[in-house]
């Protein structure tokens, strides 16, 4: 697998007018994504999932809302997609809230309330979107799934604790993106299946920690995207089940 910092992602192994999904297409990193892919000249299709009202893209993109906490909402816009699929992107994620979630700083910060809902979107939301577009992805090729996790969600990388919610939920979705590789390629020989890790970059939900982040190191989504396309451009079969980050490298679990 490798990387490429300087050119843009022509993601050139999909195939003509390929079919794409991105879940979280409302947020900074997922609406780059998007429309990342629909300006791609092989791009047949992408169908952009949000929550919220889904913001204009330009290119073949469908909108369609749903929740990723309620399976339901995911069944009902699979419909919309061109199938069969062959890159599903998830680029959902909470880190903090209107509803006073916020990072845990230590032990005394930590509760259940703000666990279960990280977990809900972080980790579970990802399986609820597998479940619902598992059944639509491509059977005779190389499949790809690739959910948007986080470095900090590595437990061999964590020497600074703290995020507690974040951590656990990000690591929860890791094992989960590792279990899917290995039942997927069971099912779907060559199928892919990854976690990846985007940088820091500058949306919504790095905002109120963007402070300490080294100069050039702060992402915009567009770079992001550009970095985790390449990424995706290079994977193989062999890398089903991995965690890759922005520049190609594999993070320890
Ligand atoms: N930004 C960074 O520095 C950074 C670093 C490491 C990892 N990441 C990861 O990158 C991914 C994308 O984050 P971002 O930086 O682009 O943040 P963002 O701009 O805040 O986007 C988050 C997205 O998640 C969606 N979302 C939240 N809860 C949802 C739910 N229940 N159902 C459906 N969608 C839901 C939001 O939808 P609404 O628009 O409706 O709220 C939004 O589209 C996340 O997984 C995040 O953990 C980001």
């Amino acid at each position: 697998m490798t990387s490429n910092d300087t050119n843009q992602a022509t993601l050139g192994k999909l195939p003509d007018s390929f079919s794409a999904v991105v879940v979280g297409a409302s947020g900074g990193i997922g609406r780059a994504l998007t429309q990342h892919l629909a300006a791609l000249p092989h791009c047949g299709h992408v169908l952009a999932v949000c929550r919220s009202t889904p913001p204009d893209f330009s290119g073949p993109v469908t909108t369609a809302q749903a929740d990723v906490c309620d399976p339901d909402s995911l069944r009902k816009v699979v419909d919309h997609a061109q199938t069969p699929i062959h890159l599903l992107l998830y680029a959902v994620g909470i880190l903090h809230g209107p509803d006073g979630m916020a990072p845990e700083k230590s032990l005394a910060d930590v509760q259940a309330a703000q666990m279960q809902q990280a977990m809900a979107v972080n980790a579970i939301g990802a399986l609820h979107c597998a479940q619902a577009f598992a059944p639509a992805m491509a059977n005779n090729w190389e499949s790809i799934m690739a959910f948007v996790s986080a470095r900090v969600g590595s437990i061999a990388d964590n020497r600074l604790g703290g995020w507690y919610a974040y951590r656990a939920s990000k690591a929860a979705l890791n094992q989960a993106v590792r279990t899917l590789a290995v039942e997927q390629a069971r099912g779907r020989k060559g199928s892919i299946c990854v976690a990846l890790h985007p940088g820091t970059v500058d949306t919504a939900l790095s905002q109120p920690f963007q402070r300490n982040v080294p100069e050039g190191k702060l992402f915009t989504p567009e770079q992001s995207a550009n970095y985790l396309l390449t990424v995706v451009s290079g994977l193989s079969a062999d890398d089903n089940g991995s965690f890759f980050a922005w520049d190609g490298q594999t993070i320890p679990w």
